[in-house]
């Protein structure tokens, strides 16, 4: 730590420090085997990829005249990293360019006063700052330079998206640009006008993702972009390495076609080739999606559920007929935790004081029960509530829909499918799923078992969205592309695993869910599907890292 300088100052800046190795590939991936070549590293901190550079060029027999600086340029706006750089460039005999400036507000060589030329190389470690502390001139600075760029940021960007833009308008014709990004680029929404540009901007793209956490001190997950040339591409080469070590082994960088989708998240660029050709080969050949089975409808949202949806004490308190009143699953999935909910689990919760009727009397009930309820509402001014303010009369809310199966769409582990044996009413804290008429009926009982397996699982991190906290969500559009084995499949499998349902029902009670999942695997993948175990262990792996993903990344 330099002098004067903290952790929280350094948070504040976004300086997370790159190691070497990291540094040194990326730098010489950039330069090339150019001697000449010139670099900028537009946040620079205090060197490491200037003396990578520097290393580089001088192994390829750079000559620098007398007192002349070389053609390397480093920029960053705290003055101390700088002074920290050139100490670090001199312990080698070394020098470069360093000029303290924000970034942003370097011009690019287009304008003249640019104390920059353009390059050959662009390399670095851009600042992590969200959106909430990339605030003031900076943030309006940095989403002029990346609009300049062809890249339209929105409020929800962190620094690095704008900083990758700027820099691309130092890079000569040609050039190529080397950089260590967050990997949340390939996943979160306001990346997606990133990930568009980087298709249509560069010639070649590669990126390459790390199984383990390369930065201590940043609990955010990184990728290195290595991009070059101009003009677009349509796809890209996606290299997965354990660690910085491993890096050798993929120089020179081939061309391994991974081709993106033009729109949406690239997720499933996460995912290991050889495990993303067996999930893409499974999925085409032994599963369907969700939406093949029936259609996902959303919970009842009544605009206040703490008003309308009651326990058997508030309905005796308030003499609420049942024709008053529909069944529900109350608020929440905590007491879905078996893969059926009965009428016996349903009779339990309203024995224990749960929430498990929604208020709706009829249009036109002028019942003093009906009238005492509304009156306690209209005190509390629930009926001033946005919901209830849409509706006459504001105190009869939506029927809720009562589907054969509830899907939680909010998860930590996974997506779950639980039938709605009860036949009670779902509200918003669940989608409801309600099965094709033709379907057999072994589909109602073994769905929420065999959705345990680990293609389904690797569908669910694919296709959902993850936020902070480590929560999976899936809305109904992304719930219906949930892959699920055909009906064929989960017949064979069904018919195995059926016998072994108490025991897994007492392991789901457990939480012991990873145990079921392996039985299921066994059942779905190598039994009803025909996988070698080997490709299931590729789908089991890739499912558990990209949940590890999601569960560490920082928000
Ligand atoms: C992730 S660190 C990288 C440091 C160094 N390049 C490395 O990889 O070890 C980001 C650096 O960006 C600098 N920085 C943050 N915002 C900046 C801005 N707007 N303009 C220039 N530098 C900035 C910080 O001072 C910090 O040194």
């Amino acid at each position: 730590m330099l002098p004067g300088d903290s952790t929280e100052l350094r948070k504040a800046r976004g300086a997370y420090f790159t190691p070497m190795a990291i540094a040194e590939h990326l730098a010489e991936w950039a330069i090339k085997d150019d001697p000449d070549a010139s670099i900028m590293d537009p946040t620079c901190g205090d060197g490491v990829f200037l003396l990578a550079a520097h290393r580089r060029l001088s192994e390829l027999g750079h000559i620098s005249s007398g007192e002349t600086i070389p053609n390397v340029y480093g920029v960053d706006l705290h003055g101390a990293s700088l002074d920290e750089a050139g100490r670090l460039l001199a312990a080698e005999d070394y020098r470069a360019n360093l000029i303290e400036s924000d970034f942003f507000a370097l011009p690019t060589p287009d304008v003249p006063e640019s104390p920059v030329p353009l390059v050959d190389a662009v390399v670095g470690n851009p600042p992590f700052i969200r959106y909430q502390e990339h605030v003031g001139n900076s943030r309006r600075l940095s989403v002029e330079a990346a609009l300049r760029q062809g890249v339209r940021l929105s409020g929800l960007a962190s620094s690095w998206a704008a900083s990758l833009a700027h820099s691309a308008g130092f890079l000569k014709p040609g050039g190529r640009l080397a950089m260590v990004l967050p990997a949340e680029l390939l996943t979160v929404g306001y990346a997606e006008p990133v990930r568009a540009w980087l298709k249509s901007r560069f010639e070649k793209v590669n990126l390459v993702l790390f199984e383990k956490l390369q930065f201590e001190d940043a609990l955010a997950d990184v990728v290195l972009l290595l991009a070059e040339g101009e003009g677009g591409c349509e796809s890209f080469s996606v290299w997965h390495v354990r660690d910085a070590e491993d890096l050798a082994q993929i120089k020179p960088y081939m061309h391994l076609n991974v081709t993106p989708p033009s729109q949406g998240k690239w997720t499933d660029l996460l995912v290991p080739a050889s495990a993303r050709a067996v999930y893409r080969d499974v999925l085409r050949d032994h599963f369907v999606s969700l939406s093949s089975f029936g259609s996902l409808e959303l919970g009842a949202v009544t605009g206040a559920n703490s008003f309308f949806v009651i326990s058997e004490e508030t309905r005796l308190h308030y003499s609420l007929s049942e024709s008053q009143l529909e069944r529900v699953s109350p608020p929440g999935t905590k007491h879905l935790r078996r893969p059926r909910f009965t009428s016996k689990d349903w009779q339990a919760l309203r024995r224990s004081g749960e929430r498990v009727w929604l208020f709706r009397p009829s249009q036109n009930d002028l019942s003093t029960s009906r009238a005492a309820y509304t009156d306690l509402g209209e005190s509390l001014r629930v009926h001033l509530g946005y919901k209830c303010q849409l509706r006459s009369p504001w105190w009869r809310p939506p029927s809720a829909p009562v589907p054969d199966l509830f899907f939680t769409y909010m998860s930590h582990n996974y997506p779950r499918l639980i039938a709605n044996q009860a036949k009670v009413g779902a509200l918003n804290s669940m989608h409801g799923l309600k099965l094709h008429v033709e379907l057999p009926s072994t589909v109602l009982e073994a769905l929420p078992y065999l959705s345990l397996n680990s293609a389904t699982m690797l569908g669910a991190e694919i296709n959902g969205r993850s936020y902070g906290g480590g929560v999976l969500k899936m809305e109904p559009r992304e719930a219906a592309t949930l892959p699920l084995p055909s009906v064929d499949v989960l017949e064979r499998a069904w018919t195995l695993v059926k016998p072994l349902r108490a025991a897994m029902d007492r392991d789901l009670a457990l939480g012991k869910w990873t145990e079921v999942a392996k039985r299921i695997d066994q059942a779905v993948l190598i039994e009803g599907a025909g996988l070698p175990a080997d490709d299931v262990a590729r789908l089991l792996e890739a499912a558990r890292s990209l949940r590890r993903r999601r569960m560490t990344r920082a928000e």
